[in-house]
């Protein structure tokens, strides 16, 4: 892989207080990234065991953090704000306050279908198996705009060789949450719910396909898919499935919620193309969310480097 792309470790002073469904704390106990209490002196009081309570938390911020192309990553605040995620609202303003009361934990994720070794995690042996790391994608949303986030997280390959999908398996499908009363979107009957998405199994063991558990050195918000979520950042947003529940390894191309709406819309690929134009709309531009104007979209949204290899001798007009 490209050594731009090289995971980097978090610095303890990137880190600023704020709660979530674990502590900061535990969190990062969890994920292997500190043991000691070194970590918390740069940003607690000293002896201070315990999360600051959410309502006195700081905004964290990452000044001068860029993605490998010197763009700035977006602010806690755009990431946290502007959200979709269907099953709590259509409004992307109104995502982050009703998503506030989800139980994020305890949490499982079940890896199953074809596979030698079928599993159900924990969200904490995640956290503990496989260590995380921060890796800095940009999000490009089928809706024309973009953010740059430094997510935490783990390659899905990790996860995937570990259950060992069997000769058969080709794909992988992810299924989120089903969860009605904490989650208000779900009584919209214009969606096949529970959201559901799906990989080529080459594409999920591709170095850049990460499950996501946090952001900002922090854990995963509660509006961008706590506890866990899939980033796939050559793909338009909608691929990266939030609170995943379920993982199959399957032999058939998996349904998707988008592709099962609109067909002639949202093919199962999806990835980032600036020259295939969505039926109502130009993919060659994008507004990246927090800048004036519009910069232009790159192909497989700028990791073509890495991901280019896996469409060879397809016709990406046809597979979109
Ligand atoms: N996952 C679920 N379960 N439900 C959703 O509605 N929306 C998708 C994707 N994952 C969605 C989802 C879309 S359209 C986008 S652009 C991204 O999440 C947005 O992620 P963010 O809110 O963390 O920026």
């Amino acid at each position: 892989m490209n050594d731009k792309y090289k995971s980097v470790p978090v610095k303890p002073s990137e880190i600023t207080p704020y709660s979530q469904y674990l502590s900061r704390r535990e969190f990062l106990k969890a994920a292997g990234i500190v043991t000691g209490s070194a970590l918390l002196a740069a940003c607690a009081p000293r002896g201070t065991e315990s999360a600051v309570p959410a309502g006195e938390a700081e905004i964290p911020s990452a000044p001068g953090k860029t993605d490998e192309l010197g763009d700035a990553v977006n602010s806690f605040k755009d990431i946290t704000n502007y959200n979709n995620y269907y099953e709590f609202s259509t409004n992307k303003e109104a995502v982050a306050p009703l998503s506030e009361k989800f139980t994020a934990s305890p949490w499982t994720v079940e890896v199953y279908g074809m596979v030698n070794t079928p599993k159900t995690y924990g969200i904490e042996d995640l956290l503990k198996k496989f260590p995380q790391e921060e890796r800095i994608y940009r999000l490009r949303c089928v809706e024309a705009w973009s953010m740059v986030i430094p997510w935490m997280g783990f390659p899905l390959a990790n996860l995937l060789k570990e259950v060992e999908p069997t000769s058969d398996a080709k794909y992988v499908r992810f299924e989120s949450v089903y969860r009605r009363e904490e989650m208000p979107g779900l009584k919209s009957p214009f969606y096949p719910w529970p959201y559901q998405e799906g990989l080529r199994l080459d594409e999920a063991m591709n170095e850049l396909t990460i499950l996501a558990t946090g952001l900002y050195g922090l854990p995963m918000p509660n509006q961008n898919g706590a506890p866990i979520r899939l980033v796939v950042p050559w793909k338009y947003g909608f691929k990266s499935i939030k609170a995943i529940v379920k993982i199959e390894l399957t032999d058939k191309q998996p349904a998707t919620l988008w592709n099962s709406v609109a067909p002639n819309e949202y093919g199962f690929y999806s990835n980032v193309n600036p020259e295939v134009s969505h039926p109502r709309w130009s993919q060659a531009s994008e507004r990246r969310i927090g800048e004036l104007g519009r910069r232009p979209t790159l192909m497989f949204n700028g990791y073509a480097e890495q991901v280019a290899y896996l469409y060879e001798g397809m016709d990406l007009s046809l597979f979109y």
